[in-house]
């Protein structure tokens, strides 16, 4: 069912976005509504979720999918097995949009960057995007899907240098990309695309 004055071309998709509470997520979760995705908006903050939702309701006052909120930090992998589960009832997964990341304030040059904020900035950037890819497979595997779709956020950083030094941001988006391409191969044959969107600095 379509949430616009044309068929939607997400009609009867079942999405999950990650970091889906502000910024490109929450365009995102938009955009899918208005192409008639059923979307579930996760984010490691439940407050920011509530208000995206009350945001995208607010859009669409009529809305005719499904569209649900849970939280998720996507370095956990117990928090996205249990978002993924989330849409077994709906029918599995179609379309995972692992989109989470951070940029930490501490992140910094060779010498300066915290050995933490690296790990921390790996955990998220790159082990959420392969939880997340892992359990989305796993689901449209168990469902049957003869096609399915995971987009992974890699950045402009991943293929240019940069000059403002941001080394753990850089690397986590480096690996985000190189691991895309490796998934995309592999999964090819079943069905199952693989994507990095690598966008430049949008704000
Ligand atoms: N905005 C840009 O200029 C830009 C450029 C290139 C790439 N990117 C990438 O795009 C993605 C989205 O960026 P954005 O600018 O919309 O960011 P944002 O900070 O506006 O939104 C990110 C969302 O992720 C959530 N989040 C943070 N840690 C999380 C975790 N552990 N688990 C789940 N959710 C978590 C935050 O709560 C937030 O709602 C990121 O991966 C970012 O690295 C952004």
């Amino acid at each position: 069912m379509s949430n616009s004055s044309r068929p939607g071309r997400l009609e009867g998709k079942n999405a999950i976005i990650t970091g889906a509470a502000g910024g490109i997520g929450l365009e995102t979760a938009i955009l899918f509504v208005r192409e008639g995705a059923n979307v579930l908006m996760s984010d490691i903050s439940p407050p920011a979720l509530e208000k995206a939702i009350e945001k995208v309701r607010s859009i669409f006052p009529s809305l005719t999918t499904k569209l649900e909120i849970v939280k998720c930090d996507v370095s956990s992998e117990k928090d996205v097995e249990a978002v993924v589960s989330h849409l077994e009832s709906w029918g599995g997964v179609d379309i995972m949009y692992n989109n989470a990341g951070i940029m930490h304030a501490d992140d910094a040059d060779a010498i300066e960057t915290p050995e933490k904020i690296w790990d921390l900035t790996h955990n998220i950037n790159v082990k959420g995007v392969w939880f997340g890819s892992k359990h989305a497979v796993l689901s449209m595997r168990k469902h049957g899907k003869r096609k399915g779709s995971i987009i992974n956020t890699a950045s402009v950083v991943a293929m240019v240098g940069s000059a403002t030094p941001q080394l753990a941001y850089t690397a986590s988006k480096g690996a985000v990309l190189a691991m895309t391409r490796e998934l995309a191969i592999v999964h090819a044959r079943e069905g199952i695309r693989f994507n990095a969107l690598c966008p430049a600095p949008l704000k």
